[in-house]
């Protein structure tokens, strides 16, 4: 072979393996993956806190995005991701999850958490549980390695040790604001519900950051799989065993690769009443509706005028994202194949 004949088939080679390599390179792109995350909705305004706190917040969400962007940037589930990003937050004081949970009425802690798989909607979840440092994690054995949904109290905890999870005293949970929030709720609550005639208008006045906190998150993975999480403390000055929507499936989490998945933030009761997350994506699946149209109408048109306040986190199988709430702010933030991490917390933020 000449040498010009050579140099030619050398370049050919070249730029036959570079265009191969580029199309690889678009393709990965087209496959969209992504994840949004929530801390909490609820009466959060500028004047009410301190730039240490505000960038703390900041920093601890955006971590929590990026640990679950991570896992699906290296080719994983979807589930992992929502794990990862949740565990992040139920791990910080800051939020109404794992350590930072708010109190019950007896001075203690009681977990909430759900998970739901989009592919097949398998879905676990724990109620009520004392000694779990990461109830998510719980709820994803009970999908995985039990014939159940939903596990309570002694129950779970039970299921949990005879998985080999480690317990942790109720008290690791604690924290000095929550402390300090579960007085004044006492005290309010005791103020205006003398004679415990009407327990629920008591609970209903109590103002909405005794309420709220949960953390959730939902992810998309590489194969077009949706996942969903919800973690939580419940509700300051919670008793009777109250449960609230974080641990049902349809209320406060949902997932199916046909529409859409959901976390839910708010105030449990109404969430339960009106099955918020399944109707988001029932809108989505049965009216062909966006998911920032269905979420729109479910928490501002339907639990709004009655009361019910909090909001979602949602996100589509195009990898769409939608982040909507009907109070002062929510703590949130998301990543996509096409956008680069962001956290916002008040209602005045894109
Ligand atoms: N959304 C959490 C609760 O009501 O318990």
């Amino acid at each position: 072979m000449g040498t010009g004949k050579f140099i030619t088939r050398f370049f050919t080679a070249i730029l036959l393996v570079a265009s191969a390599t580029a199309a690889v390179a678009e393709a990965r792109e087209d496959v969209p993956i992504a994840i949004a995350i929530h801390g909490g909705a609820g009466t959060i305004e500028k004047s009410n806190m301190t730039p240490e706190k505000e960038r703390a917040y900041r920093a601890k969400l955006e971590e929590a995005v990026n640990a679950g962007y991570r896992v699906l940037e290296k080719g994983g589930e979807s589930l992992d991701a929502v794990i990862a990003a949740i565990n992040v937050l139920e791990n910080s004081p800051l939020f109404n999850a794992g350590k930072g949970a708010v109190y019950t009425y007896e001075g203690t802690h009681e977990l909430d958490a759900s998970i739901m798989d989009g592919r097949d909607r398998q879905a676990g979840a724990v109620a009520g549980v004392k000694r779990i440092a990461n109830p998510i994690n719980l709820a994803r054995m009970v999908m995985e390695d039990s014939p159940f949904v939903m596990l309570s109290g002694a129950g779970a905890e039970e299921f949990a040790r005879s998985r080999g999870v480690a317990m942790v005293d109720n008290q690791s949970f604690d924290t000095e604001q929550r402390r300090k929030q579960l007085e004044k709720a006492k005290e309010k609550l005791e103020r205006e519900n003398k004679q415990d005639k009407d327990y629920q208008a008591a609970v209903d006045a109590l103002p909405i950051r005794y309420k709220m906190g949960t953390v959730g998150a939902v992810a998309l993975d590489k194969n077009g799989n949706l996942a969903a999480g919800t973690s939580t403390g419940g509700m300051t000055a919670k008793r009777y065993g109250r449960i609230g929507d974080a641990p049902v499936i349809g209320a406060g989490t949902f997932a199916d690769n046909r529409s859409c998945a959901v976390s839910a933030t708010g105030h449990g009761e109404y969430f339960i009443r009106y099955n918020v997350a399944a109707d988001i994506c029932a809108r989505v699946q049965y009216q062909d509706k966006s998911i920032a149209t269905a979420a729109d109408e479910v928490i501002n048109r339907v639990l709004k005028p009655i009361g019910g306040t909090g909001g979602v986190i949602v996100l589509d199988p195009a990898g769409q994202v939608s982040l909507v709430f009907n109070t002062k702010g929510m703590y949130r933030g998301s990543r996509t194949s096409t956008s680069p991490v962001r956290v916002a917390i008040f209602d005045d933020e894109g």
